[in-house]
């Protein structure tokens, strides 16, 4: 297994280009089930994950072609010749819950294996289920398996009220309601920017959407969508692990096709803790203050709140902050696994619950970490980067689920970071 090692140098300067978001991607590919006529994808990100739902897509009969080095994704999907998402593919990635409504509303019936555990918290997908059922479809559980018709082969449009607010359960839904008969309304539906994407992706392909980015989504269903191009949004996430960089460092790094709307609830916290974030012509500008920055605390929400994917990254430079800061995870129930990891490196973190407190030291130390996720994997990367000395972090596979050339990225600043192939 592939590891990073990373010795610790002082401030990075660069500029750092930001790739597509591989969340908004991995509901954009689901979305070509949804017509016989090709889908394209530009800006797409080059990561495991994309590799692991092209995986997917094949095994129900879709054409997935990588062209410009995997930057665009040609797909079509006239002939879908199977139905059932295998337990193989699903339990690597839960994203693959997402092709159940595309299949539901193409051709009346999907078979999707459950996704089983995960490393950050239960996460259940009831919402998805609830939401179908909503739409007219009836839903047996079988052998681990979700078995899903549309009675007369067509969803009906419905109103879906979630009782909690699923970023997933939102994207099914939509996806779904575009091929039912008549309206849907979704209300307390997700307003990441992923939401937005896959709307106005959607739209281009001839759904009828309004309410993208509220709390509300009207949905008029048509009788079929047609083939589209469409570019990734620039992914949020890799934009806000970056950011950090400078901040945790010191140095100014400058993240290119990065946009605030993207990232406001964070920028406000750096800000707060003393990092300037300011808009250039071609992305964010990000800087230190001072020395150190300082405590802040943290409660991560569903978007435009602070967002989850960030958290484990924020406590990484929350550890060298002056103060102490209290954390809250609010979305998932397990997602502090980075934090022990944090505690070999020197950091001072107590965690209780959903709650984490971290009192501020003034430097980190080099060690051997374990990354346990994929978010957890880059902040303990961040963290290395402002640590003394030489760390060590093995299990790097989830980092390649989600952050496409990141020593490459990090070493055009001046960082010392190498990969150690096994
Ligand atoms: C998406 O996961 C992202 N994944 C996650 O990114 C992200 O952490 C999460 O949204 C929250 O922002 C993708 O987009 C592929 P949810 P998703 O449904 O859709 C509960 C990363 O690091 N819930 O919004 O699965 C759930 O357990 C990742 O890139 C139910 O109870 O998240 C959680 O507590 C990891 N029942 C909350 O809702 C359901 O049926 C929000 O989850 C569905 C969700």
């Amino acid at each position: 297994m592939d590891s990073i090692l990373v010795r610790g140098n002082g401030p990075l300067k660069g500029q750092i280009p930001i790739a597509g978001a591989k969340n908004a991607c991995l509901t954009l590919m689901p979305a070509t089930l949804l017509s016989e006529e090709p889908l394209t994808l530009t800006n797409a990100p080059r990561l495991s994950d994309i590799a692991t739902m092209t995986q997917l897509l094949q095994s129900l009969g879709a054409e997935v072609a990588g062209l410009q080095q995997g930057q665009v994704l040609a797909m079509s999907s006239h002939g879908i010749t199977n139905h059932t998402a295998d337990y193989d593919i699903v339990r690597k990635m839960r994203a693959s819950i997402l092709v159940l409504g595309p299949l539901l509303a193409r051709d009346g019936h999907a078979v999707v294996s459950l996704p089983g555990g995960c490393a950050i918290g239960a996460r259940p997908v009831d919402l998805h289920q609830r939401a179908m059922e909503a739409l007219g479809a009836e839903i047996e559980l079988k052998d681990g398996y979700l078995h899903a018709r549309a009675p007369g082969g067509r969803l009906r449009g419905a109103v879906i009220d979630f009782p909690l607010v699923s970023v997933g359960a939102t994207e099914n839904a939509l996806m779904a309601a575009t091929l039912a008969r008549g309206t849907t309304v979704i209300k307390n539906a997700a307003r990441e920017p992923e939401i937005v994407d896959l709307a106005q992706c959607l739209r281009a392909m001839g759904a009828q959407i309004d309410g993208e980015g509220t709390s509300t989504i009207t949905i008029q269903g048509v009788d079929r969508l047609h083939g589209a191009t469409h570019p990734v949004v620039a992914d949020r996430i890799e934009l806000g692990t970056y950011m950090l960089v400078p901040a945790i460092c010191g140095g100014e790094v400058e993240c290119i096709g990065g946009r605030m709307e993207l990232v406001g609830a964070f920028a406000e916290k750096l800000d707060a803790a003393g990092v300037s974030v300011t808009e250039t012509e071609r992305g964010l500008k990000v800087s230190r203050r001072g020395d150190r920055v300082r405590a802040v605390d943290v409660v991560t929400e569903p978007f435009p709140g602070f967002p989850t994917d960030l958290q484990a990254q924020m406590m990484a430079l929350l550890c060298t902050a002056e103060g102490t800061s209290v954390l809250e995870e609010r979305i998932f129930e397990n997602r502090f696994m980075h934090a022990p990891e944090l505690t070999r490196m020197g950091a001072n973190i107590e965690v209780h619950g959903g709650t984490a407190t971290v009192h501020g030291v003034a430097k980190l130390k080099g060690a051997r970490v374990m990354a346990t996720d994929l978010r957890a994997s880059v902040s303990l990367i961040l963290a290395a980067l402002a640590a003394e000395g030489e760390t060590v972090v093995s299990r790097v596979y989830h980092l390649d689920r989600g952050y496409e050339k990141v020593e490459e990225k990090l070493r055009a600043c001046g960082a010392q970071i190498e990969r150690v192939r096994a």
